[in-house]
């Protein structure tokens, strides 16, 4: 079955929604926790961005060829589905895919220095400005006007979860900690203890016992009297990086579904994130791992300060583009967008429960106006379908 778009109607729509919304949780979560510094010297982002798409470019080779398998009769020699996919990679428009390439590229290095640069409270508020700059160049790039209602909705978006994010609407759990959940604090965004980072023993501090410093550190009878310093972060730098990202996202995104959906080239999602991963990785290769780290790479080592968090992070942030690309193929950017923001309230879920977080009036107040909007959303869907291009099939 077939939706307007020409996008199978099935159990895998929700699926993936869901599971974009789990995967971004852990990914910022795993993120957050990579990139604090552990005494060791911390991993090269570009690294990490590099060889993210090194994994998205494998597996999308991989579905590419099984597809193409497919249409082939079983004799059909190995060397002739490779050429088939090597063509459907560099012919027709496949060039275009340069532009997302380059400019998620530049995204997910922007969100590196952003989640150094601010705490996670400020990153994930400012980063949901991305939903306005979706609907924005969804509505310019694709022509799709969205109607008063859904417009309604989308602020109602943007007010909840703002609310929610807001340091106020936690409850501090400082006097909670014990040497058995030092691993779990150390290094969790702030969001989940704003007004007790500083108690729980930040990593970047001064004239405090050495096993404070470290990863492996227990927090048990920590001296409230030490003296904390806040990490040396450049807010001006962090509030840059995350908005740009917030802007090229809106832009990129819809580029991508664009080309995915009324490209001449009738191409298919695993085609398109094959042609995006290889420019991708090429951009950053070069604007990354040669260009902006190069020298330090050079004198440390290409895998200078990685371990098991460093790992989870990549193959979390490969697992969200492919599953993004899902979404965008299935419903659509800003759906995929909605998706994320209620990965934020997931996040406060698993602070409620590993973290015995006290839930709020306003953390209620501003989950509630994120799901209302989300329904508004959905309800109002049917308005905006008449003003859809014929169906693609991909
Ligand atoms: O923040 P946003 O939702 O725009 O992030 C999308 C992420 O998904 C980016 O990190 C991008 O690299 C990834 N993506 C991808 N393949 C696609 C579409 C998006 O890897 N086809």
């Amino acid at each position: 079955v077939l939706d307007g778009r020409g996008s199978a109607i099935g159990a895998g729509k929700p699926l993936s929604l869901m599971l974009l919304t789990v995967q971004n949780s852990a990914f910022i979560l795993t993120m957050h926790f990579s990139r604090v510094p552990s005494g060791e010297h911390r991993y090269y982002a570009s690294t990490a961005v590099f060889l993210h798409e090194v994994i998205k470019l494998a597996v999308s080779l991989t579905l590419a060829l099984y597809e193409a398998s497919k249409t082939l009769a079983p004799s059909t020699p190995a060397t002739v589905l490779f050429e088939q996919i090597y063509n459907a990679m560099f012919a027709g428009d496949g060039w275009k895919l340069v532009v997302p390439g380059i400019l998620y590229t530049l995204q997910n290095i922007l969100q590196y220095v952003a989640i150094e640069n601010l705490d996670a409270v400020h990153f994930q508020v400012l980063y949901q400005l991305k939903i306005l700059t979706t609907a924005l160049f969804s509505v310019y790039l694709l022509s799709r006007p969205l109607g008063f209602k859904r417009w309604l909705s989308l602020i109602v978006l943007t007010l909840g979860v703002s609310i929610v994010s807001l340091p106020g609407s936690t409850a501090n759990v400082t006097r909670r900690v014990s040497g058995s959940d030092s691993l779990l604090f150390h290094g969790m965004p702030d969001h989940f203890f704003p007004r007790s980072r500083h108690e729980l023993g930040h990593p970047v501090l001064e004239g405090a016992p050495a096993h404070l410093t470290r990863r492996s550190a227990t927090y048990e009878g920590i001296d409230n009297d030490l003296q904390f310093v806040e990490p040396p972060m450049n807010y001006s730098l962090g509030v840059t990086a995350v908005l740009v990202a917030a802007a090229v996202s809106g832009l990129t995104g819809v580029y991508f579904e664009k080309l995915l959906k009324e490209s001449p080239t009738q191409a298919s999602v695993w085609v398109r994130n094959l042609q995006l991963s290889f420019y991708s990785m090429i951009a950053a290769l070069v604007g990354g791992v040669m260009w902006q780290d190069g020298a330090g790479i050079r004198e440390h080592g290409f895998f200078e300060g990685y371990n098991a968090v460093v790992w989870a992070t990549i193959g979390l942030q490969a697992a969200g583009g492919l599953l993004a690309s899902l979404v965008i193929r299935d419903a659509d950017n800003i759906i995929k967008n909605f998706a994320t923001s209620i990965s934020i309230i997931l996040s406060f879920l698993v602070s409620v429960w590993v973290f015995e977080f006290e839930v709020t009036l306003t953390f209620l107040l501003g989950t509630l106006l994120v799901l209302l909007s989300t329904y508004m959303y959905s309800v109002f869907e049917e308005a905006s379908v008449r003003h859809r291009p014929p169906a693609i099939r991909v």
